[in-house]
Formats: C-alpha cells, sequence, structure tokens
C-alpha cells in the first residue's frame, strides 16, 4: 500500500486510493526509500550486501502519523477510570478539581528524567502498534517552567527512541487551579511570557488551544493563536468536542492547519472549514473512551471535501490508547468510513498536517522509510480484527525496531 499521489492531502474519492502493488516489494538505503515497484523489479536493483525481508504475502503501509496525541505526563488516572465506571460523568470529575488538575500536579511534580521515561513506556506501545511519527502536545504543566519542561521532555524522546516527535504548545489546555480566580492573567502569561520562550527556544512548530464553553473562550482563543501566529508557530485547535461553541467557525477564520474533535460542529461549521481549507482531525478513541455514543460527522466531512485525518488523542483522561488500528475498526464501526478512507486519514493526510508530506506518509522513492509489515492477507484485517496489534515488523528511518531499545527496569521510578 504505497499511497503514492498527487503531492497534497487527500479528499473526496481520492481517500479510497490507496496505490496498491501487488506482489510490491521497496529497497532502502541507509535511512531513505531507494525504490519501490514490483519484486521483479526491485530484485534487480539489490547486490550481495542487501539484507532481504520476505514479507511472504502480508501487507507493506507506511508508519502511521498520529497527527493528535498529549504523550507527555506523570501518572494515570485509573481512579477516575473506575469512578466513570461507577456512573461519574468526566465533567463532573473535572469540576470537583480531578480530570487534566490532577494529571498536572503529578506533572509538575514529576522531573524531567521521569518524564521521559514515562515517555518511553508510550514510545514504545505506539512503535509497536506500527506508528512512527506522532504530534505531541504539551499541556499538564501550565506553568511557564513547567511546559518548558514537557516541550524539553518532548525533544529527548524524539532524540531517544525511533518515534518522530512533531511538538505541538498546548500551554491553554486548562486555566490551572491557582488562575481560577483571575483567569485573565493566565491569558496574559500565555501570550506575554510562554509563547515568547516556547518560540525564542525553538521547542514547538505548533500552538492548540482547547476552545470550549468552559474552557478557553473564543475570544480567549482567538487571542491566544493570533498571538502564536506572530512567533512564527502553525496553529491548531481543540473545537467544538464537548459542545457547539463555534470552535470550527473560529478554526477556519484563524485559518488553522487543524480543527481537531468536532464531535459537535454542524453543516455550517463544515463549510466554514472546507472554505478555509482546514484539515478536519477525528478522533473517535475519546468518544469510545468516554462513553460517549456522539461521533464527529465524518460522512458529511467527507462529502464536503475535507482532507480528513484519523488520530487517537493519547492522553491519560479521555483516551488512553496509543492504537492506531483501534481508530480504525472505530472509524468503520461508528463512523462509516472505509478502511480505505481511513488508512488515508491515518498516513498521508496527517503527513501533510505536519508540514511533512514531502518526507513520511507514503512508500516513495526519496522518502524516509518508515515502513510497516502488518500481519494481514488483505489491508482491511487491520479495521476489521480489533484488540489486537498487527503490525508485524516495523522500521522507522530504515532501522528495524528491536526488542530491547526501551529500559523498562527504569521505569518502576516513574510516579504513577
Ligand atoms: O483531547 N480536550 C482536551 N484535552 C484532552 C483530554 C485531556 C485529559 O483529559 O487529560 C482531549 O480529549
Ligand atoms: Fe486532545
Amino acid at each position: 500500500m504505497t499511497l503514492a499521489g498527487p503531492q497534497r492531502p487527500r479528499a473526496g474519492a481520492e481517500l479510497s486510493e490507496l496505490a496498491i502493488i501487488e506482489n510490491g516489494a521497496l529497497l532502502i538505503r541507509d535511512s531513505k526509500i531507494a525504490a519501490v515497484g514490483p519484486t521483479e523489479k526491485i530484485k534487480s536493483l539489490i547486490d550481495n550486501g542487501t539484507s532481504v525481508v520476505d514479507a511472504a504475502g502480508r501487507i507493506a503501509l507506511p508508519g502511521f502519523v498520529d497527527a493528535h496525541t498529549h504523550p507527555v505526563f506523570a501518572g494515570t488516572r485509573v481512579d477516575e477510570f473506575e469512578d466513570r465506571a461507577r456512573g461519574a460523568t468526566y465533567q463532573e470529575i473535572a469540576a470537583r478539581g480531578g480530570g487534566i488538575q490532577s494529571t498536572v500536579n503529578k506533572t509538575r511534580a514529576a522531573n524531567l528524567k521521569q518524564l521521559v521515561q514515562a515517555g518511553k513506556r508510550y514510545a514504545d506501545w505506539f512503535l509497536r502498534g506500527g506508528t512512527t511519527t506522532i504530534e505531541a502536545k504539551s499541556g499538564y504543566g501550565l506553568s511557564l517552567e513547567d511546559e518548558l519542561k514537557l516541550l524539553r521532555a518532548i525533544r529527548k524522546l524524539d532524540e531517544q527512541t525511533p518515534l518522530r516527535y512533531v511538538p505541538t504548545f498546548l500551554g491553554a489546555h486548562s486555566i490551572p487551579a491557582e488562575y481560577r480566580a483571575r483567569r485573565d492573567d493566565y491569558v496574559s502569561l500565555l501570550i506575554d511570557e510562554m509563547l515568547p520562550s516556547v518560540a525564542h527556544e525553538k521547542l514547538a512548530e505548533y500552538c492548540d488551544v482547547f476552545c470550549e464553553a468552559k474552557v478557553f473562550t473564543n475570544d480567549e482563543s482567538w487571542k491566544i493563536l493570533s498571538t502564536a501566529r506572530c512567533h512564527g508557530l502553525g496553529l491548531r485547535m481543540h473545537a467544538d468536542q464537548l459542545s457547539l461553541s463555534g470552535g470550527a467557525k473560529l478554526a477556519a477564520e484563524l485559518g488553522t492547519v487543524t480543527a481537531d474533535h468536532l464531535e459537535h460542529t454542524n453543516d455550517e461549521g463544515i463549510a466554514a472549514l472546507k472554505s478555509a481549507n482546514v484539515q478536519p482531525i477525528l478522533l473517535p478513541g475519546s468518544v469510545y473512551a468516554l462513553g460517549s455514543s456522539r461521533y464527529p460527522a465524518a460522512r458529511a466531512m467527507i462529502e464536503a471535501g475535507l482532507a480528513i485525518i484519523l488520530a487517537t488523542d493519547f492522553n491519560p483522561g479521555s483516551s488512553p490508547t496509543p492504537s492506531m488500528t483501534m481508530a480504525l475498526s472505530l472509524a468503520s464501526t461508528h463512523m462509516k468510513m472505509t478502511p480505505a478512507e481511513s488508512i488515508t486519514a491515518t498516513t498521508i493526510n496527517p503527513a501533510y498536517s505536519l508540514n511533512r508530506g514531502h518526507e513520511i506518509g507514503s512508500l516513495e522513492a526519496g522518502k524516509i522509510a518508515d515502513v510497516v509489515i502488518h500481519d494481514c492477507d488483505d489491508y482491511r484485517e487491520l479495521a476489521y480484527f480489533f484488540g489486537i496489534e498487527h503490525a508485524w515488523r516495523v522500521f522507522a528511518a530504515g532501522k528495524e525496531l528491536s526488542a530491547d531499545y526501551t529500559d523498562y527496569a527504569e521505569v518502576s521510578t516513574v510516579p504513577r
């Protein structure tokens, strides 16, 4: 499954065009794909020094590109998970000081090394599922020092693991407890101190805001994202997740690269996204894990001609899964997306949303060799058999993932 095609995000019928080469092969040289084509042709290019991997009828896919994750935090929220099983809601838990704030408290107490250790455990999960690039948000620090600590942890994880991280500053994830009575001061802190420092240290490529009636209002989101743009950051936005607050329309007005979640977005919002060419990122894992049945209107978005993306939203509260194949399964069962559409939405389309469409997201000569062989006879099995990972052999930048790059022994020192 090469996903070769036009050099831009795919929309409409293009979402179903996977550019499959039956009996195909590819040649990797150093970290790059040197050639892709029918096996017979590729065979003629190899020499004695080439090691051969026989996929034996399995499918090879570009590494998944997960364009929305919150992968650096301390602790878990298993206690709140149990509370929700007993009937409490996500919003009730947040209102009593739990939710994002409880992860913020634990994350502030952790040092850089501990956050990197915790992050390596999750990096391993992403890679084993066949994901080779993730967009990684900060957002569990919510003070200047703690947000910088998270972004530095993301940088270290990028350097120290085979997973590729694209960093996003999400200081506007929640108003931290100490600012609840003076929220304007927190918005000023974001604008006057955090964004300039993040930009100065080049710690992030994008800025995101959790735009939601009870979190950051449309006005606040506008101010924060416009400032981020002045600092040279690309824009992303959590929009219309828990209510219809006009987030999609605001994303369109700002011309963000993506608008994410969109569970409550209506036809007007979809039309606005289309007119501004914003890519929607749909996160069915968070809908599922919150026990909601309100999935975003994927079909209407596809019919409107949007270049949609599917991602995990991996985070300790609303979506504790790094599994892209889980997103594929949910997309088919609850959002009526075909497996082919979902594969485009987890490879080439997210690559473009991260400004990396020229180097990842498809199997084409010259691109980085992020290649995953999945143990499937038919690509539709990726979405059909669920609850297991299909990735069989994972190559990140041409290097095969080995079993022992993560030191699990150290992980137990991380406060959970
Ligand atoms: O994408 N929407 C806001 N942020 C996350 C939830 C984070 C958390 O609960 O820790 C999300 O769902
Ligand atoms: Fe999120």
